[in-house]
């Protein structure tokens, strides 16, 4: 059985409003294992960017306990919460927060040199995985939403993350493009162990999951294997 990565128990991320208390996390219990490939899937408004924050130390959960190797996550406190993100965590938004004044080539570099793991070579191996390598000298203005997103999603495999965490990230892509940029996510993935939970409203994605995990109303309603796992 792999190392236990993570464990969240009774994780609350309440919301004081002037109407009430809005429960975006309402109790969430999983522990995720190096290696798993976790699709999270739900509608819109059930929790799934308020619980990737909460994963990935951008956001504190309001109650419950969250442990990542076996060390509490630090929360409200942001140079903590900034370091842990930095040693552990790749993340492609869904708005892909490219630097605009970098080159595609650029933007991957800084992220390297941010973790201590400057690697050009690698940076350019990972452009070509995502079939950008006519594009490592363009602006992200130069390219299009698609193309941006694969550059995000080349960018957040670059230093080597624990634990990568993707919103939406195929979003923009068409399906031919979206199945050759989850191949080239799976492969990473695979050869790095970097384990990874994506959100998504696409339920064709979940054939390159290991497990599913369903939320609704701030709860986990399902969590199940995929049985695509045998491989590992
Ligand atoms: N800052 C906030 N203040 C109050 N309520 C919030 C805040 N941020 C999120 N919420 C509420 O928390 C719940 C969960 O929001 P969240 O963004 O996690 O949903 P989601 O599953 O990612 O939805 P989507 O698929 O539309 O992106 C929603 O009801 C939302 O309105
Ligand atoms: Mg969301």
């Amino acid at each position: 059985m792999a190392q236990r990565l993570l464990h969240m128990e009774n994780i609350q991320r309440h919301y004081e409003t002037p109407a009430g208390v809005v429960k975006a996390l309402d109790g969430v219990n999983f522990t995720i294992h190096e290696g798993e490939r976790v699709i999270l899937l739900g509608p819109s408004g059930s929790g799934k960017t308020t619980l990737l924050n909460c994963l990935s130390a951008l956001d504190s959960p309001t109650g419950g306990s969250y442990t990542f190797q076996g060390v509490e996550v630090p929360r409200y406190a942001s140079e903590k919460m900034t370091a842990f993100r930095r040693e552990n965590i790749g993340y492609v938004f869904q708005f892909f927060n490219l630097l605009q004044d970098l080159t595609v080539l650029e933007n991957i570099l800084l992220i390297q040199e941010l973790a201590g793991k400057k690697d050009p070579e690698r940076a350019k191996e990972l452009l070509k995985l995502v079939g950008l390598e006519a594009e490592v000298n363009r602006f992200p203005g130069e390219i299009s939403g698609g193309q941006q997103q694969r550059v995000a999603i080349a960018r957040s495999i670059a230093k080597r993350p624990t634990l990568l965490l993707g919103d939406e990230l195929t979003g923009n892509l068409d399906t031919e493009t979206s199945n050759k940029v989850m191949e080239a996510l799976v492969s990473a993935c695979q050869q790095e162990n970097i384990t990874s939970v994506f959100v998504t409203h696409d339920e064709g994605l979940v054939k390159y999951a290991t497990r599913v995990i369903r939320i609704d109303s701030g709860k986990i309603v399902s969590d199940e294997s995929t049985g695509n796992d045998e491989e590992a």
